[in-house]
């Protein structure tokens, strides 16, 4: 084994260097402050692995994607969403027999518990639907108690399941809530995502047949986005959960984190853009702004902490894109020729080239969903859907790590020293 040497000040102290399967190898640092009396200082984790993990690898390097060994790009050719789910759960993809009892089981749990609807109705009609979903998948909680025990490997089992479940039950929920329209029941006969699909877009006077160009394309975009190593979200869970929540309240701290411009709320944010920039020849303007360092403007769904090349996702997102557009008959949708000219600008431009700021999965997705007739406040909702089942997989990993312990970062510390307490009238 090889090892690394750290001097620190007279003292030097040999640290053994861990191997993984893939990608760079780790110092493991986990007795530095003990032996040295220094931590390390790694703000944003830029060079800091926090868990061993068996689940995603990615190169950003040389942009690859790979779940449990298989390239994401085979996957979202011949996979489907569940499949990818098993996968993700389970280490391996299923066998027929695997499959079918698995999508039995998460089709019997596609209902919530009626009294959830009641909780709906307490939000204003107008609330972010990712402000409900935090809520409703806190909520879960309260209402599920036979499955929140995590030391209870069936209880484990039986919340992972839930959540995959309900998830698109509740995503589509908050959507017809903000549109003043009845819910709508799952349909078991349904496959996951058609089911979605109907739960979003069916109305109870009209009869409503699923599009299964559009429900494939959808499925494609969950596998896209069902895991993504230890990305901020997923983290979050990691942390929650190192504490001992129970997996709700540690999925609903993944979807608040999400949340952010800077991660999941980024295709919303990238659609809002390209409407901003409206017209092809107006990007000129815009990527200058991106590049001003006195403009805090940056190009929504450009760039990526770990991808310094093209994301692989991204790809399979354009094609996906054209897929609906031509399904749909859109021919010339303005969006869509503002991304095309802002991509070709942006790839050529010396800035983007030297900062390795390519497009990301989320700068086409907004335009995808929107042409599939979801709003843009929809976009993550629909990002934490998908991500549910990677949150579940590495909360579940973590909890199964017998090395586990509570997450406890620590600081170097640059406030006032030690001063005594001055009673208010002899402040100044
Ligand atoms: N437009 C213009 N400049 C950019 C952009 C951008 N989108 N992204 C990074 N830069 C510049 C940044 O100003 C900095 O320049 P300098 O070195 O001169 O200060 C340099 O590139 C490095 O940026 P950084 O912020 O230090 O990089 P990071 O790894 O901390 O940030 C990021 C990654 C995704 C937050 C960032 O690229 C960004 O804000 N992108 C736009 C938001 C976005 O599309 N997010 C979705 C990410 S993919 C979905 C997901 O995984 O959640």
């Amino acid at each position: 084994m090889s090892t690394s040497t750290v001097t620190l000040d007279d003292k030097t102290v040999e640290f053994p260097v861990k191997e993984g399967t893939l990608g760079p190898s780790v110092i493991d640092i986990s007795k530095l402050y003990a032996q040295t009396g220094a931590f390390t200082y790694d703000p944003g984790f830029t060079s800091t692995a926090s868990c061993e993990s068996k689940i995603t690898f990615i190169d950003g390097d040389q942009g690859i994607l790979l779940y449990r060994g298989y390239p994401i790009e085979q996957l979202a050719e011949h996979g489907d969403f569940l499949e990818t789910c098993y996968l993700l759960l389970y280490g391996e993809l299923p066998t027929a027999n695997q499959k079918e009892d698995f999508v039995y089981r998460v089709t019997r749990h596609t209902m919530v518990h009626d009294q959830m609807t009641r909780f709906f109705n307490g939000f204003r009609r107008d609330a972010h639907p990712m402000a409900i979903m935090v809520a409703s998948v806190g909520a879960l909680s309260a209402f599920y108690h036979d499955s929140t025990d995590i030391s209870d490997e069936t209880q484990r089992m039986i919340a992972q399941i839930r959540m995959i479940a309900k998830m698109p039950t509740l995503a589509a929920m908050a959507y017809k809530y903000s549109i003043g329209q009845p819910f709508v029941y799952p349909d078991n006969s349904l496959d996951y995502t058609s089911n979605f699909l109907k739960m979003c877009f069916a109305v109870p006077c009209e009869e409503y047949k699923v599009n299964p160009v559009l429900s494939r394309a959808l499925d494609r975009i969950f596998i896209l986005h069902a895991d993504h190593e230890q990305n901020a979200s997923t983290s979050t869970v990691r942390l929650a959960g190192s504490s001992g929540a129970n997996p709700f309240a540690c999925i609903a701290a993944g979807i608040a984190c999400l949340w952010g411009p800077a991660h999941g709320g980024a295709n919303e944010a990238a659609l809002k853009m390209l409407a901003e920039i409206g017209t092809p020849e107006n990007v000129g303007k815009y990527v200058a702004r991106a590049k001003d360092k006195n403009d805090p403007f940056r190009l929504m769904g450009f760039g990526h902490r770990v991808y310094k090349n093209y994301d692989p996702r991204a790809r399979i997102m354009q094609r996906t894109t054209h897929e609906v557009l031509n399904e749909l008959g859109i021919k010339d949708d303005p969006l869509l020729d503002v991304a095309l000219e802002l991509e070709q600008i942006a790839l050529k431009d010396e800035y983007f080239i030297e900062k390795k700021l390519y497009p990301n999965i989320d700068f086409y997705s907004g335009i995808t969903l929107k042409a599939m007739g979801f709003p843009t406040s929809m976009f993550t909702v629909l990002f934490a859907l998908a991500r549910t089942v990677g949150w579940i997989a590495q909360w579940m990993e973590m909890i199964e790590d017998p090395s586990q312990k509570i997450g406890r970062p620590r600081q170097l510390y640059v406030g006032p020293t030690r001063r005594d307490y001055m009673p208010i009238g002899q402040r100044n």
